[in-house]
């Protein structure tokens, strides 16, 4: 892996950005196997100032984390390129390092050590992922039916950080609990929470339910006026994230899904229209992926981007078949090089 340094948190980094986060704000979802530093680069790249205010790495385990042997194997999801670190700095937009587990004690040793070893701003705590064999030990969204553990791990978690400590959640397991969940998260005052209008039996299906955030957001405006809350679910553009604010009162929009149908969801000029740019940034995407994962994640995992670029042109759909079979940068070079050659060269 290429050891990238880390440089230590900045003063900046302890006050609480949460609240200082301007309005409209957009975040990032965290999304396991997407928004690596690689991706994460170019969706801040795309990004026009003064939409996207936050990102959020991949989830990581506290238990992998602070294995003595395994930690090692999960640790590239606290890796911020130094590529990503200028453009974060100088876009202003603040990174959040996501950790799961059940243990309060190893909350504390682990957001300790990424507080003191990395430069994140903020730990964000997952009680939200659905998944059975992540759920089925009692770890993230099980953590909504054990409220008394979910606040001792977030107060372990603010004083091995001693960072703004935020949470994403969802707002039930079998059934909704939008009021007894949200009361006892906010008793332990986190900075803010992320809320995915979903429960863990909905896995994706349906639609997120914004009227259950606006009810988050009443409770919280009674109270804990202080905790930051932002919606999450089924926000493909900027006009339904607005609306979305404008509704249910939250104070920001979490984009998951959204952002692999349109890598320039949070620019504020239409994404590029020629197959020429659109094939160069996917040459570049996955040289940047190779060189920086090489070893450590499969090529397999750049597939999903190759939608991304190849659409919304004439041909498209026949490039994404010929490149979807590849498993090299160089093989895609290959195919796409010299159809790039064959096209006029385009107004940029
Ligand atoms: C491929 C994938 C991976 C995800 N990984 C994570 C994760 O690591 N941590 C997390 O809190 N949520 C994760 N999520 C959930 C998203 O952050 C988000 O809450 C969810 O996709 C709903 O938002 P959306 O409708 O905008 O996609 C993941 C979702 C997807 C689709």
């Amino acid at each position: 892996m290429s050891a990238h340094p880390q440089p230590h948190k900045t003063e900046k980094a302890t006050s609480n950005f949460w609240q200082e986060m301007n309005k409209p704000a957009f975040t990032l979802a965290p999304m396991e196997d997407v928004t690596d530093t690689v991706f994460r680069s170019f969706v801040i790249r795309f990004a026009s100032s003064g939409y996207l205010r936050l990102v959020m790495s991949e989830f990581l385990s506290v238990d992998g984390f602070l294995h003595p042997e395994g930690g090692e194997k999960v640790k590239h999801r606290l890796l911020v390129h130094p590529r990503e670190r200028s453009l974060l700095d100088a876009k202003n937009i603040n990174i959040v390092a996501q950790i799961w587990g059940t243990d309060p004690e190893k909350f504390y040793r682990a957001s300790r050590r990424i507080a003191e070893e990395y430069a994140f701003d903020g730990i964000d705590i997952n009680m939200g992922c659905p998944m059975k064999k992540i759920i089925k030990n009692g770890a993230c969204s099980a953590l909504i039916l054990n409220p008394s553990l979910a606040q001792e791990i977030i107060q372990a978690t603010q004083e091995g950080s001693r960072l703004p400590v935020s949470v994403k959640t969802r707002l039930g397991m079998r059934q909704w609990e939008t009021e007894a969940w949200i009361e006892a998260l906010l008793a332990v005052r986190p900075a803010a929470i992320s809320i995915h209008g979903r429960i863990q039996k909905q896995l994706y299906s349906g639609e997120a339910n914004w009227d259950e955030i606006k009810k988050a957001v009443a409770l919280r405006n009674a109270l804990a006026p202080g905790v930051v809350i932002h919606g999450n679910g089924d926000v493909f553009d900027i006009a339904t994230g607005l609306r979305r604010m404008e509704e249910s009162g939250v104070d920001g929009v979490m984009i998951g899904r959204g952002i692999l149908k349109n890598p320039w969801f949070f620019a504020r000029e239409a994404p590029p229209a020629n197959p020429q740019q659109r094939i160069r940034l996917l040459l570049e995407h996955a040289r940047f992926f190779e060189e920086n994962w090489q070893g450590i994640k499969s090529f397999a995992l750049m597939k999903r981007f190759f939608k991304m670029y190849l659409s919304d042109f004439k041909g498209a759909s026949q490039l994404r078949a010929l490149v979807m079979p590849l498993n090299s940068y160089e093989e895609v070079e290959n195919v796409l090089m010299p159809v790039l050659r064959n096209l006029p060269e385009a107004e940029v």
